[in-house]
């Protein structure tokens, strides 16, 4: 399968969770090619206009993930400009994940995740999982090997 992770990561920390579901995705068989939103300059709230240094296309994949930092107890507001572009993710499998410094998903957490998952049902996607890690908790690997195996085993159909 041609799975696709496309992730918004200022700090590296959805970048490195991504990297870990790449990992293992690849390990099971799948051609996983991971994408990083960049912007260019800073995204601020309010700013209508997010420009990308280059806009990862979804046609080609069969299945996408998306990854995305809570910001402002939403999801970021580069994956949600990079989605409201998305021209169509019809008949595509999609699982999200979201990570967030704060220590409980109700700080954040569950409202980005909606968001992202909201805006890929608008698009047509069929949503077959989401996770989230909280990055300041001691239980982070834990949560992060939870997320990984739950997603890699709901994306592939
Ligand atoms: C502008 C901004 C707003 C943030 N807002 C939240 C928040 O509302 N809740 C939360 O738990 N973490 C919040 N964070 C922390 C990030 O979600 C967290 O550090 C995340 O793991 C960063 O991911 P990244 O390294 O991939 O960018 C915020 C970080 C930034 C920079």
């Amino acid at each position: 399968m041609n799975i696709g992770l496309i992730i918004h990561s200022q700090t590296g920390h959805t970048l490195s969770v991504a990297e870990k579901l790449q990992k293992k995705l690849a390990a099971a068989g799948h051609t996983v090619t991971l994408e990083r939103l960049e912007t260019e300059g800073e995204v601020r709230p309010g700013v209508k206009d997010v420009r990308f240094k280059s806009l990862p296309s979804v046609g080609n994949y069969d299945a996408v993930v998306f990854g995305s930092p809570v910001h402002g107890f939403a999801l970021s507001l580069a994956m949600q400009a990079y989605l409201r572009q998305v021209p169509s993710l019809a008949g595509k499998r999609v699982a999200c994940f979201v990570t967030q410094s704060l220590p409980f998903a109700w700080m954040g957490g569950n409202r980005a995740l909606r968001q992202l998952k909201a805006a890929c049902q608008a698009k047509g996607a069929t949503v077959c999982g989401v996770g989230g890690v909280n990055w300041s908790r001691r239980s982070r690997e834990g949560q992060i090997a939870e997320v990984v195996n739950r997603l890699s085993r709901c994306v592939p159909s």
